[in-house]
């Protein structure tokens, strides 16, 4: 295949998919390769140019691959190595490119690397981890707490000392400080550049750089574990071993990488992704993710006030416009379904997911959809605890409990955050199991799949797939949306979510009703927009200017 040049991610919109909940093709009830070949005829057809695949390695699964074991094999469930080559050709034969996960924060505690590592101080792979000891009374290092409950460390009796996971228990942190573990990555990263693959995302890449001082956070009110995160986010050496990681792989190759960087701001945003610096190209942030939670507690709820949404996006499509690349997203594997989350999942399900999907799309940056999204699937609510089976959620109900929450505050939040609201199998039709397994699904299937379904959506040319479809058709023609400047209307509106983009010749007007009423647009805006041409809009029927009907989202070109 012949790569092209000049930035091809600027154009492109990405397909997240999540292995074990996209397609089984072997009844062992958890999605594989194969199941994915079998599927790309679909996403060609959706019009996305590239695939970000989520963690397909051997692993022992405690966070769904997000654990590894060996970052050179694949995980038997999901298939073989010569699988993956042919998903690869595949991917390419149909145009399309293929981005991996790239998890080099953290390890499986089963990695050769940590085995090794643990099994004595001596080991030449001891530093390849981060070991401190105890404080003077045995308790650990220092106050930090994991990711998905209790301390960050955890103690080995054999040798006497604390190991550092950010995460899970079965996720221990690699030392970035030690300059053969750096080469050891860099080598693997080539291994998978040099069979082909278009690019990395990288998990939490933004914390490989730990405080070599690990000093105890603040504990907040209510909290059991300091506030640690100024001492790992955009830590002391983070820039630096980007740049080395870049002049060492990716820049040897025309790849597309993608951070994900929780707690960056923008003015970060600008250092990591700014062409200049050699470093990454964009980002993966999360602050319009968090405006939903009180003290940085996502499961401490809060309902949207659409003027943050607004204001944050409008910060981020200012900083970068210029000098660095956002991404651009609604749901991944770790989010709830947006249209259950800023839409209407019931009256205005349709509706209100073609309205997000709008409001994000016209945007500057690189779109990502999430397997499902493009079919407006949405949260799942199991009565049963023992339904879930993600690890964060599974840890948050004891370590809430034991804060004195009550089952249904804690019920409430899993049903409205947990990551299992992604992570059920991707619907494909109305047959049993959503047509996703002809075995027992390893997380339980959406009781709706009769009414949300690819079959059922591919029919009917004004569902949200077919939408999606134009939407990423009009990315692909129209330069605007890759290159126009971005200023934001209404600011202070608490229904209406517009703004303009603005290029050389061109200026398009995007308005968006995020509420289940009929709202009034500013006259400032239906001046502009009387003989306007409509680019796209989710209510053919309405054709009123002034206003908008109850989630309803239109382009106005002129
Ligand atoms: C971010 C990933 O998206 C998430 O799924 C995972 O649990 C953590 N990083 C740890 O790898």
């Amino acid at each position: 295949m012949t790569k092209t040049t000049n930035n091809w991610w600027k154009k492109s919109v990405v397909y997240q998919i999540y292995p074990s909940s996209f397609n089984d093709t072997n009844g062992d009830g958890i999605g594989d390769i194969p199941g994915i070949i079998e599927k790309l005829d679909y996403l060609k057809n959706l019009g996305i140019d590239v695939i970000w695949l989520s963690p397909v390695y051997d692993s022992p699964q405690a966070d769904n691959g997000y654990d590894i074991r060996d970052y050179q094999s694949i995980y038997e469930k999901y298939g073989t190595m010569e699988d993956l080559d042919k998903l690869l050709e595949e991917v390419h034969n149909r145009g399309m490119k293929l981005v991996m996960d790239l998890v080099v924060n953290h390890t499986s505690d089963e990695h050769q690397w940590f085995v090794e590592s643990k099994s004595s101080k001596e080991s030449p792979y001891r530093d390849y981890y981060v070991w401190r000891d105890g404080k003077a009374d045995g308790e650990p290092p220092n106050n930090w707490g994991s990711v998905f409950s209790g301390s960050a460390w955890d103690y080995d009796e054999a040798t006497g000392q604390y190991y550092l996971h950010l995460f899970a228990k079965k996720q221990p942190d690699l030392n970035w400080e030690n300059p053969d573990l750096r080469t050891d990555v860099y080598e693997m990263m080539n291994f998978w550049l040099d069979k082909g693959i278009d690019g990395f995302r990288m998990d939490v890449i933004n914390f490989i750089s730990k405080d070599q001082d690990f000093p105890d956070g603040e504990v907040g009110e209510g909290q059991l574990y300091g506030d640690s995160g100024q001492y790992f986010i955009n830590g002391p050496r983070i820039h630096e071993f980007l740049k080395e990681m870049h002049t060492e792989v990716l820049a040897k190759h025309d790849v597309m990488t993608v951070g994900e960087m929780p707690g960056a701001t923008p003015d970060d945003a600008k250092d990591y992704t700014d062409p200049a610096n050699d470093e990454l190209d964009m980002i993966f942030t999360f602050e319009h993710m968090n405006l939903d939670q009180v003290d940085g507690d996502k499961w401490n709820l809060k309902a949207l006030n659409l003027v943050d949404l607004k204001e944050n996006f409008e910060k981020w499509q200012t900083s970068l416009h210029g000098v660095g690349w956002n991404s651009l997203y609604w749901n991944n594997h770790d989010q709830p379904r947006i249209v259950s989350r800023f839409g209407d999942d019931a009256k205005y399900r349709e509706k209100s997911a073609k309205m997000l999907a709008t409001c994000l799309h016209m945007m500057q940056g690189t779109p990502y959809i999430y397997q499902g999204e493009e079919l407006g699937m949405t949260n799942v609510q199991f009565e049963s605890l023992e339904d879930y089976r993600d690890i964060e959620t599974l840890n948050m109900y004891k370590e809430k409990k034991s804060l004195g929450w009550s089952h249904e505050r804690i019920m409430e939040a899993i049903y409205a955050k947990g990551r299992d609201n992604a992570r059920t199998p991707m619907q494909w039709n109305a047959s049993e199991n959503a047509g996703f397994t002809t075995g027992t699904p390893w997380l339980a299937v959406n009781p709706n799949y009769q009414q949300i379904n690819a079959e059922a959506a591919l029919e009917d040319e004004h569902s949200i797939y077919h939408y999606y479809k134009r939407l990423i058709q009009l990315r692909k023609e129209k330069d605007i949306l890759t290159n126009g400047r971005f200023e934001l209307l209404m600011r202070d509106d608490a229904q209406v979510f517009a703004y303009k983009r603005v290029g050389e010749e061109e200026t398009y007007v995007v308005v968006c009703n995020f509420s289940g009423e009929e709202a009034v647009l500013e006259d400032s805006i239906v001046a502009e927009v009387q003989g306007a041409e409509v680019v796209i809009s989710n209510d053919d029927s309405y054709d009123i200017r002034h206003k908008l009907a109850p989630y309803e989202g239109v382009v106005y070109s002129k």
